[in-house]
């Protein structure tokens, strides 16, 4: 495997288009089969006065992300207050903007479907952060959330590397989702029955998972666990320098964030129903693996 192999360069510059026709129709193809869209050239610019919030300084002790919830407006992870604050959201807020922008006039097919969700700023170096095995997206995993079932759904994120100081982030990306589920799939524990009745009676998720949630975190548990898969993988490195942002599948995509720091991501959900070649989801792919309906 070889970074063409994982990833297609297209050089937009601009947030807000146009984008040619040809252009949209391979960078849904490509995105959908399972490949990082990569925009070297694609640069969101903070502002003067956004510049000092540009440093892990600003995040509260026990988080290494901080979070922005479009729905109810509530800045997470955090320490700042009063304008400082305000400023950190609004600079946020622009690029949850202009990635909403970009990513309708990349893909106006996705574009009465987008369901924009969480906004995360990540000041901090990859490196430097305590974790778990589960937690440690430096192993490479495809993307669940405990708390969030999705049902189905797909998670499309937008990276912008804004380092100030110019450092790259580098990811690793795996092997076709399909051959990862291949073998995982065949080992992975079945859930305890009634365990997502109890978990949405309790509170502890919005709303029920499926049988496809509880499989996407079964398989992102057990790709970061597996010491020897994580070593011997097939895998790309890939270096994402500042000034550029990508966009990717990151339920499809096996990815591991290995190094860098002052990152902004805007999350996105699609139905599969918005999908060019639906066959390619990894609820299509699992449902062909096991053989029966997972939502
Ligand atoms: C991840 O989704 O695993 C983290 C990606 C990043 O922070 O670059
Ligand atoms: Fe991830």
């Amino acid at each position: 495997m070889n970074a063409s192999d994982v990833m297609e360069t297209l050089t937009i510059a601009r947030w807000d288009g146009p984008v040619p026709a040809d252009w949209q129709r391979r960078a849904r193809a490509s995105l959908e089969a399972g490949r990082v869209l990569f925009f070297p050239a694609l640069a969101f610019r903070p502002a003067p006065d956004e510049r000092p919030l540009l440093s892990p300084a600003v995040l509260d002790n026990t988080r290494k992300n901080i979070s922005l919830d479009p729905s109810t407006g509530r800045l997470g992870g955090t320490s700042l207050a009063g304008s400082e604050r305000e400023r950190l959201a609004a600079m946020m807020t622009r690029f949850a903007t202009a990635a909403t922008g970009f990513l309708r006039a990349l893909a106006p097919g996705y574009a009465a479907h987008l369901e924009p969700a969480r906004t995360s700023f990540r000041p901090a170096e990859i490196d430097d952060r305590p974790t778990s095995p589960r937690q440690d997206d430096r192993r490479l995993h495809v993307d669940a959330f405990p708390t969030r079932p999705l049902q189905g759904r797909r998670i499309l994120r937008l990276f912008s590397n804004i380092a100030p100081d110019g450092t790259a982030r580098h990811w690793r990306v795996g092997e076709p989702f399909a051959d990862f589920a291949d073998a995982f799939v065949p080992r992975l524990r079945p859930a305890l029955p009634g365990s997502a009745t109890l978990l949405a009676a309790l509170g502890l998720t919005k709303g029920r998972r499926s049988a496809y949630d509880e499989m996407m975190l079964r398989l992102h548990d057990a790709a970061k666990r597996d010491g020897d898969y994580q070593s011997r993988a097939p895998q790309v490195a890939l270096e994402l320098p500042a000034g550029s942002s990508w966009l990717v599948y990151t339920d499809l995509v096996l990815h591991a964030a290995v190094r860098g720091h002052t990152a902004l991501e805007q999350t996105f959900y699609l139905p599969l129903s918005a999908m060019a070649d639906p066959e390619h989801a990894p609820l299509r792919v699992l449902e062909r693996l096991t053989g029966r309906a997972l939502v």
